[in-house]
């Protein structure tokens, strides 16, 4: 809230359902089990790091609004996050493995579905 970064979101304080994922130099981590003493010298990308400087989203943000992955928008910054931590380790994932990296991200309204498709269609787009 201090620095107006407000698209992590505090859900369950337990590390359980995924909202307040970050990236820890490239990794996705939680960031409210995590203590801030332990990124010390790391890199810390939130959403709002993701767009370019002109505003340009990542390519996994808009995957996410063409495969229309959203609905209220509470998970997805985490779960965008998720993905981009996803796709630096595996660029080609199957869908399988996109369901096991999201396994610690819980959705309460999309199904899913759409969230994977989402994934894949990141995938493929940076690959072109
Ligand atoms: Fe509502 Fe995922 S879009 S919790």
């Amino acid at each position: 809230n201090e620095f107006g970064l407000t698209g992590t979101k505090k859900a369950c304080g337990t590390g359980d359902c995924g909202s307040c994922t970050v990236l820890l130099n490239d990794k996705a981590i939680r960031s409210c089990t995590f203590l801030t003493c332990m990124a010390d010298g790391k890199e810390v990308t939130t959403i709002e790091g993701l767009e370019s400087a002109d505003g340009t989203l990542h390519p996994m943000q808009r995957a996410f609004m063409e495969a229309g992955a959203v609905q209220c928008g509470h998970c997805t910054p985490g779960m965008v996050l998720t993905g981009v931590a996803l796709l630096k380790e595996n660029p080609n994932p199957t869908l399988e493995e996109v369901k096991l990296a999201f396994s610690g991200n819980l959705c309460r309204c999309t199904g899913y579905k759409k969230i994977n498709e989402a994934v894949l269609l990141a995938a493929k787009k940076m690959q072109e």
